[in-house]
C-alpha cells in the first residue's frame, strides 16, 4: 500500500503509541481488502459507545488510548440520555460505566453527539469520502447523500478520526458502487409512510442480502429514504442501494441494469409486517428522527395525553433546533431524549411488547430488547400510544 511521509512517520512512532497502531491498523484492514492508498476523510462516526455493547473490556481498551480526533467525529448512541439518564429510569451502576465509556471518548477528541444521524448535524457532501460505523448512517451516506464509507466497524472508525483517513477500498471506489440486483415494487400507493417503507426494506434486506439494490417503482422523500436503508442495513447488509430517479447517482450516472436479477414485490407482501399485537410501549426514531418527524410526531399529539410510554429518540443538534417542538410533544407526557434509542437502551428491555414505526427497530427489538415487536404507521403509534 502506498503510503506517504507523514503516514511513515507515524508508523514510526513519531506521534506516540496510539496513533502508531491506529495507522497499523488500518494499514492491516487495506491489506485484508486489496487497499492500494489510504484517502483523506471528512468525518468519522465511531460504534461501540454503548456499554451495553462493548462492556468492560472495550472500556479499558479505550482507556489505553492516547491521542486526539483530527476531523470531525462523532459518537453512536449510547445506553441512555446524557443529562436525563435518572429520569429515563437507567441504573445508577450502568451510568456509571456509560460515563466512564464516554468520558474515554472525549479524552479522544470525539464530539459528544451520540447519534445514528451525524448527516443532520453537519453538511456531508457528494463525493466525501468517510469513516462511518452505524449501518443506518452508513447506507444513508452513501445512498441518500453519494457520499462515500464502507461500514466501519468501532475501531475502524475511531482509527479513521485519530488519523484522519481510511483505506481506499469497497464503497470508496466508484466502480464498486453499481447495481447488483433489481427490486421492482409493485402496487405502490401515494399513501406510502416511512412505517412502509421501513417494512419494504425489512422485506427487501432479506431478499438482497449484501447486494446492491436498484429500485424501482418507488419515489421515498429523505425520511422514507432513511427508513428504507436502514431496515435494510438491519435484515441484510446493505450499505449502500439506489432508487430510480431518486437517489443522487442515478441521477448522475445513468446505471445500466440490463442482465441483472429482477426480485418483485408486491405491497401485499409487505402489508403481512403490521401485525396486531399487544404493546406497552411505543418508540419512535429508529434511526434517530428528522426535525420532519418531530414535527408530524407533535401534530398528531396535540391536545393528546399518552396513556402508554412513548419514546422519542433525535440528535441533541436536532432537539435543541426544535425545541418548541420537542415542547409540544412532551406536553403529551410523551418523553424525547437524546443520545440513545430504543435498541441500545437498556431502559426498553422492561416492556414485553413494543411498536414501532421503523422496520429497523422491528428487526432488532426481539433480540436487542428481548421484547415482542409491532410496526405501524406513526400515527397508528401515536393512537395506540394516547387512547
Ligand atoms: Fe439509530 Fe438505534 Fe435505530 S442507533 S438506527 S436508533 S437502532
Amino acid at each position: 500500500m502506498q503510503l506517504d511521509r507523514d503516514d511513515e512517520r507515524i508508523l514510526a512512532g513519531e506521534q506516540g503509541e496510539t496513533k502508531q497502531k491506529m495507522l497499523g491498523l488500518l494499514v492491516a484492514l487495506g491489506k485484508v481488502f486489496g487497499a492500494e492508498r489510504l484517502v483523506p476523510i471528512k468525518s468519522a462516526q465511531v460504534s461501540g459507545a454503548s456499554y451495553k455493547t462493548i462492556g468492560e473490556y472495550g472500556l479499558q481498551w479505550l482507556d489505553s488510548l492516547d491521542a486526539k480526533a483530527v476531523v470531525p467525529a462523532v459518537l453512536n448512541p449510547i445506553g441512555m440520555p446524557r443529562g436525563r439518564w435518572e429520569e429515563m429510569g437507567v441504573d445508577p451502576g450502568f451510568a456509571e460505566k456509560q460515563q466512564a465509556v464516554v468520558a474515554a471518548y472525549a479524552r479522544l477528541g470525539i464530539a459528544l453527539e451520540c447519534t445514528c444521524t451525524p448527516y443532520y448535524l453537519r453538511e456531508t457532501a457528494f463525493g466525501d469520502h468517510l469513516a462511518w460505523s452505524e449501518s443506518s448512517a452508513v447506507s444513508y451516506a452513501n445512498s441518500v447523500i453519494g457520499a462515500r464509507t464502507n461500514r466501519e466497524g468501532g475501531p475502524g472508525a475511531l482509527a479513521a478520526a485519530l488519523v484522519g483517513k481510511t483505506p481506499c477500498y469497497g464503497l470508496h471506489l466508484g466502480r464498486n458502487r453499481k447495481p447488483q440486483v433489481l427490486v421492482r415494487v409493485e402496487g405502490r400507493g401515494p399513501e406510502w409512510t416511512i412505517a412502509d417503507y421501513g417494512a419494504l426494506g425489512y422485506h427487501a434486506g432479506k431478499l438482497v442480502g449484501n447486494r446492491i439494490p436498484f429500485f424501482t417503482g418507488i419515489r421515498p422523500d429523505r425520511d422514507g429514504l432513511k427508513a428504507l436503508g436502514a431496515a435494510m442495513a438491519a435484515t441484510g447488509a446493505v450499505a449502500l442501494y439506489h432508487v430510480d430517479g431518486v437517489t443522487p447517482e442515478t441521477k448522475k450516472n445513468p446505471y445500466d441494469t440490463a442482465g441483472l436479477e429482477t426480485i418483485p414485490v408486491e405491497r401485499a407482501e409487505i402489508q403481512t409486517l403490521f401485525r396486531d399485537i399487544p404493546v406497552e410501549a411505543v418508540a419512535l426514531g429508529c434511526p434517530h428522527c428528522s426535525p420532519e418527524e418531530l414535527a408530524t410526531i407533535a401534530r398528531l399529539l396535540a391536545g393528546k395525553r399518552v396513556k402508554i410510554p412513548l419514546y422519542v429518540f433525535a440528535a441533541q443538534g436536532v432537539i435543541d433546533r426544535n425545541r418548541k417542538t420537542v415542547a409540544a410533544i412532551e406536553k403529551s407526557g410523551a418523553k424525547v431524549y437524546a443520545d440513545t434509542c430504543m435498541v441500545v437502551s437498556p431502559v426498553m428491555e422492561q416492556y414485553a411488547g413494543i411498536l414501532v414505526n421503523s422496520g429497523k427497530a422491528l428487526a432488532y427489538v426481539p433480540d436487542m430488547c428481548h421484547a415482542a415487536g409491532r410496526i405501524g404507521t406513526t400515527e397508528a403509534c401515536i393512537r395506540v400510544a394516547t387512547e
